[in-house]
């Protein structure tokens, strides 16, 4: 990267921490990875020890809100190599949440390059259990100072990076939420930006109470469509196909998702994206029909779904095998640990900047 800039911290922490007992979000590495937008052109990138950034009281992110941001992992291959995961497909969504929420768009290669960088920097940080993995946050926030609601001029993009352990260890519950929504059409639910997770929280809490892992979204019109969970998409296997919400508009594209879709469609299943009803789950469900359900989300990978609460209805899911979950998230771990050939060409190998110190 052209006038990378690269500052070393004294000390790593890296040997202090626990890789057997990594609590999710809480551990950030050595380094950021920092470039600002000046108006006309992203300028300054850099890299330098992790610490507070200072805030003006009047920055525009803070109180209008124009915040977005990616999560992805890298992982180490068997022979020690770091992976990628997709990373133009996170540079691809960056740069939609950005054109949606008013904010400047990023050249593709200068976000995966940055990547490369602080990633190849960091690689001590990569946890060597499988499950585990470096999560990678690159957030882009608005930084004109002025109070008025207008988009920003300037605005700033770090990456920070956390090495974490497994996100559910076991099946999760979820409860149908009929009266809060996460996203309407026309708004912003395909957007990777902060308010939207914001928007989640209380119903999230209010579920949390009750003994629920995750909401189950419906749509905004009808509150009967089914549309994601928490942090990941959704899948439902029935005996005869596999169906996910198509993304219409209020649906993160996820790149599990879509990793998914392709593993599944190329091991033979019927797979169809479309609406699908709350009542025809039930339908279903009642008639022994539904199998498996299944989250799928970069933290998580893939969680399997053991109970789904509606009204007072519980779906019980079958303790089974989750034979169609289990496939994906062993075809896609096998890529990121360099256990399986990667045919498909998803891992990319870290490459690392020379550091001149
Ligand atoms: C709202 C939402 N839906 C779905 C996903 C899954 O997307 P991905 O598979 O790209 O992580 C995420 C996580 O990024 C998310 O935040």
């Amino acid at each position: 990267m052209k006038d990378l800039s690269i500052h070393l911290t004294s000390e790593s922490k890296v040997s202090k921490v626990d890789f057997h007992n990594l609590p999710f979000g809480k551990i950030i590495t050595d380094h950021m990875f920092e470039i600002d937008f000046d108006g006309k052109q992203w300028v300054n990138p850099r890299i330098s020890p992790v610490e507070k950034m200072s805030i003006h009281p009047m920055n525009m992110s803070l109180h209008d809100g124009q915040s977005i941001f990616e999560g992805m992992k890298a992982s180490r291959s068997k022979d020690g190599t770091p992976l990628l995961f997709r990373p133009e497909l996170h540079a691809k969504r960056m740069n939609a949440s950005a054109k949606r929420m008013c904010m400047p768009e990023m050249p593709e290669e200068l976000f995966v390059e940055a990547i490369h960088a602080i990633v190849g920097l960091e690689q001590e940080w990569i946890p060597k259990i499988e499950g585990s993995a470096l999560y990678i946050r690159p957030l882009m926030f608005a930084t004109d100072e002025m109070v008025g609601v207008k988009a920003s001029d300037t605005y700033k993009m770090i990456i920070i990076c956390l090495p974490v352990g497994p996100y559910y260890p076991k099946p999760i519950k979820l409860l149908v939420e009929h009266h809060y929504i996460r996203a309407a059409q026309g708004g912003v639910g395909e957007a990777k930006t902060a308010g939207n997770y914001a928007a989640a929280l209380y119903p999230s809490k209010l579920a949390r109470e009750k003994g629920y892992d995750q909401i189950l979204w419906l749509d905004a019109i009808h509150h009967k469509f089914v549309q994601e969970v928490g942090t990941m998409n959704i899948f439902f296997v029935f005996k005869n196909e596999i169906v996910t919400p198509d993304t219409s508009g209020t649906i993160l594209k996820g790149i599990t998702r879509a990793s998914a879709l392709e593993i599944l469609r190329g091991d033979g299943h019927v797979v169809n994206e479309r609406e699908l009803s709350i009542d025809e789950i039930l339908t279903r469900y009642q008639a022994g029909d539904l199998v498996e359900v299944f989250g799928t989300g970069t933290a998580a990978l893939v969680a399997n779904v053991e109970e789904i609460k509606y009204n007072d209805i519980t779906l019980t899911l079958p303790n089974n095998t989750w034979q169609i979950s289990t496939s994906i998230r062993d075809e896609i771990n096998g890529m990121r640990f360099g256990t399986i050939a990667d045919k498909r060409g998803w891992t990319v190998p870290v490459k690392e900047v020379a550091v001149t110190v």
